[in-house]
C-alpha cells in the first residue's frame, strides 16, 4: 500500500481551533464529496442496456480496480444491506428524491430476508443499516414490520444453554462447538430495537444475555479481543478462542476490536447499565493505545510486517462512528479525547492518502476483509463507505449543536 505522507500537523492546528477550516467545515465538505461519490456509482449502476439491476450491491473495489464489483443480494452476502443504507444517509445528508427512491429500490431486494430461515448472524447487518435506516427516516410502516420479523428470524440462532446467538451455523462442525464472532455484538442493535417496537422483551434479554456472554468470555486481560469465541453446546462452557480473520488466535484483529466498542456503546445506550459504559471505555483505550500517528489501524495490530502490512480504514470508520456516540457518556475530559480522536480519523480518512477521489467513485481506500484468505486487501469496500458517511453525519450533528 503506498499511503501518501498525511499532513498531521494541519490536524493540530483543526483541533487547537486556531486557523482555519474546522472540524465543522471539514466535515461538511467531506460529506458534500460522499454525495458526488454516491451520484458516479448510482450512473455506474446505471450505465447498463437493461438499467440498473437492484439485486446486485456494491460490494468492493479492488487496488487493481477502478469499477465496482457487485454481488448478488442473497442471504449469504453479508455486505448487501450497506450499500442501501448508504444510500438512505445520502438522502438524509442531502433530502434529494432522486436518491430517496433508488434507497427504496435498492432496500426493497432484501425484503426476502425478514421470510427466509437464518443463515447467520449477519442479519443484523443486512437489515438494520438497509430497512432500519430507511424506517428511521421515513416511518413507513412495511419497513417497520420486516425489521420485527426479521429480529424474530435473528432470534433463532439464540442457544439458552449457551445464552448467545451462534453466529456462524454452517461452521458449528469446524470449530467444534457453538461459534460467536466479535461481529455479532453489531447485530444486537436489531434486536434491541425490536424489543422497544412490539417485538417482545425476550429479544431485548437475548441482546442482553449475548452481551454478557460475550464481554465475560471474549477478551483478554488487556481488554484485547479474540475474533471468534467456541462454547460447548451442553455446557455453555467456553472451550476454545481463537481467529478467523485475524493474523493469530493471540493478535488483535483491528476491525474486531472496532466492532467490540461500536457493539458495546450500543448495549450502554439500550440498557443504561454503567458496566457495561466501563466496558466499552476499556475495549476503547485498548483500541487507541494500539494506533498508528494518523489514526487508521494495520489490519491487525501484530502483523510482523507492520509498518509495512495493510490498514483497515473500514475499523478507522466503524470506530470514529462508535466514538461520535460514545464520547457524549463519559466524562468530559474523557469525551474531549475520545472527540480529538475520531476528528483525527476522519481527518486522515478525508485526505488524499485514504479518499478514492476521482481514480473510483467508493469514498474511500485501503480497507482489509479478510487477509489470511487472501480477500479484500487494500482495497474499497463498501461496509467502510457506510461507517464513514455514518461517523460524518453523526459528528456533524453534534459539531452543530456546540
Ligand atoms: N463481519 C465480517 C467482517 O468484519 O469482515
Amino acid at each position: 500500500m503506498k499511503l501518501k505522507n498525511i499532513a498531521i500537523t494541519s490536524f493540530a492546528c483543526l483541533t487547537l481551533g486556531s486557523c482555519q477550516p474546522q472540524p465543522w467545515d471539514e466535515v461538511g465538505t467531506s460529506l458534500a464529496y460522499c454525495h458526488r461519490q454516491v451520484e458516479r456509482t448510482l450512473a455506474e449502476l446505471g450505465n447498463h442496456e437493461s438499467g440498473t439491476d437492484y439485486t446486485l450491491m456494491p460490494r468492493n473495489i479492488a487496488d487493481t480496480a477502478s469499477v465496482w464489483h457487485l454481488r448478488k443480494a442473497t442471504k449469504e452476502e453479508w455486505c448487501a444491506g450497506f450499500w442501501p443504507g448508504v444510500l438512505w444517509y445520502a438522502y438524509e445528508h442531502g433530502n434529494n428524491s432522486a436518491i430517496r427512491q433508488e434507497a427504496e429500490r435498492f432496500t426493497a431486494s432484501l425484503e426476502f430476508l425478514s421470510h427466509t430461515p437464518a443463515y447467520d448472524h449477519d442479519l443484523g447487518f443486512l437489515i438494520f443499516c438497509s430497512y432500519g435506516n430507511g424506517y428511521r427516516l421515513t416511518g413507513n410502516p412495511s419497513y417497520k414490520q420486516v425489521i420485527l420479523d426479521t429480529a424474530d428470524t435473528l432470534a433463532t440462532l439464540f442457544n439458552p444453554t449457551v445464552g448467545a446467538l451462534l453466529s456462524w451455523p454452517r461452521h458449528v462442525k469446524d470449530y467444534g462447538g457453538h461459534n460467536v464472532i466479535m461481529d455479532n455484538m453489531m447485530n444486537l442493535e436489531m434486536l434491541f430495537w425490536a424489543a422497544k417496537n412490539g417485538g417482545g422483551k425476550h429479544l431485548y434479554d437475548m441482546a442482553v444475555s449475548h452481551a454478557d456472554k460475550t464481554m465475560n468470555h471474549h477478551f483478554r486481560s488487556d481488554y484485547t479481543s479474540y475474533h471468534v469465541a467456541v462454547y460447548d453446546t451442553l455446557t455453555g462452557e467456553r472451550i476454545n478462542a481463537l481467529t478467523h480473520q485475524g493474523y493469530a488466535d493471540e493478535s488483535l484483529w483491528a476491525r474486531g476490536q472496532a466492532w467490540a466498542i461500536y457493539g458495546f456503546t450500543v448495549v450502554y445506550r439500550e440498557t443504561g447499565d454503567q458496566k457495561y459504559l466501563d466496558f466499552a471505555q476499556q475495549v476503547t483505550d485498548a483500541y487507541l493505545a494500539h494506533l498508528p500517528e494518523d489514526g487508521i489501524p494495520y489490519w491487525d495490530f501484530d502483523d510482523p510486517r507492520i509498518p509495512n502490512a495493510p490498514r483497515d480504514a473500514s475499523a478507522a470508520c466503524v470506530v470514529a462512528s462508535a466514538l461520535a456516540e460514545l464520547n457524549t457518556y463519559v466524562p468530559e475530559e474523557k469525551g474531549n479525547q475520545y472527540k480529538e480522536q475520531a476528528l483525527k480519523m476522519l481527518h486522515s480518512l478525508s485526505t488524499d492518502a485514504y479518499r478514492s477521489g476521482e481514480q473510483k467513485p467508493s469514498f474511500l481506500l485501503h480497507s482489509t476483509g479478510n487477509l489470511p484468505a487472501g480477500s479484500e486487501i487494500d482495497a474499497s469496500i463498501i461496509y467502510a463507505d457506510y461507517y464513514y458517511i455514518e461517523a460524518l453525519l453523526r459528528w456533524q450533528k453534534q459539531l452543530k449543536n456546540g
